[in-house]
């Protein structure tokens, strides 16, 4: 069992990872239309996997006999200046959820909820990798330039990208 309090900020956090899989579709959206297939399909992965760190925390919440609250889905942005754009909204927005998971560990911290606390240092380690990732990409965008054959390269990098779903924790 978790405390309410507990139940509540991890149904919000889970809200924010469906968010940011909506955010994330939009610039895959986005960058298709500048015919760059190479970002879509980053974006459309990266939206993915959000998708799947909503559900760990969905099947989290019910495993600890509480109740996951389906949130409404917040529009996000439909418009970027830029693909490189993109990649600064990117490491800013995982800024924030890193803080955000933060946040959490220090509510199981408080509460004395080691349980959650072990579980949420899976996001913890996800969250250094998240932003190393869209920073990197971000770094080589700018070196590289945003025009002709430099960006013709990121984008043939970028559709490697396939989708890995997480592991299954061990039973
Ligand atoms: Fe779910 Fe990109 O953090």
């Amino acid at each position: 069992m978790i405390s309410k309090k507990m139940e509540k900020a991890i149904n919000t956090q889970m809200q924010r990872e469906i968010y940011s899989a909506s955010l994330y579709l939009a610039m895959s959206s986005y960058c298709s239309g500048l015919d760059l297939n190479g970002f879509a399909n980053w974006y459309r992965i990266q939206a993915m996997e959000e998708m799947t760190h909503a559900m760990k925390f969905y099947d989290y919440i019910i495993e600890q006999s509480g109740k996951a609250i389906v949130p409404a889905v917040e529009q996000p942005p439909q418009e970027f200046d830029s693909p490189q754009a993109t990649f600064e909204g990117a490491l800013e927005h995982e800024k924030k959820v890193t803080a955000w998971i933060n946040e959490l560990v220090d509510i199981a911290i408080a509460e004395k909820d080691h349980a959650t606390n072990i579980f949420l240092q899976w996001y913890v380690t996800e969250q250094v990798e998240e932003e190393a990732h869209a920073n990197e990409i971000l770094q080589k965008v700018k070196r590289i330039g945003t025009q002709g054959p430099g960006l013709f390269m990121i984008d043939q990098q970028l559709a490697q990208r396939v989708f890995t779903p997480p592991a299954a924790p061990a039973e």
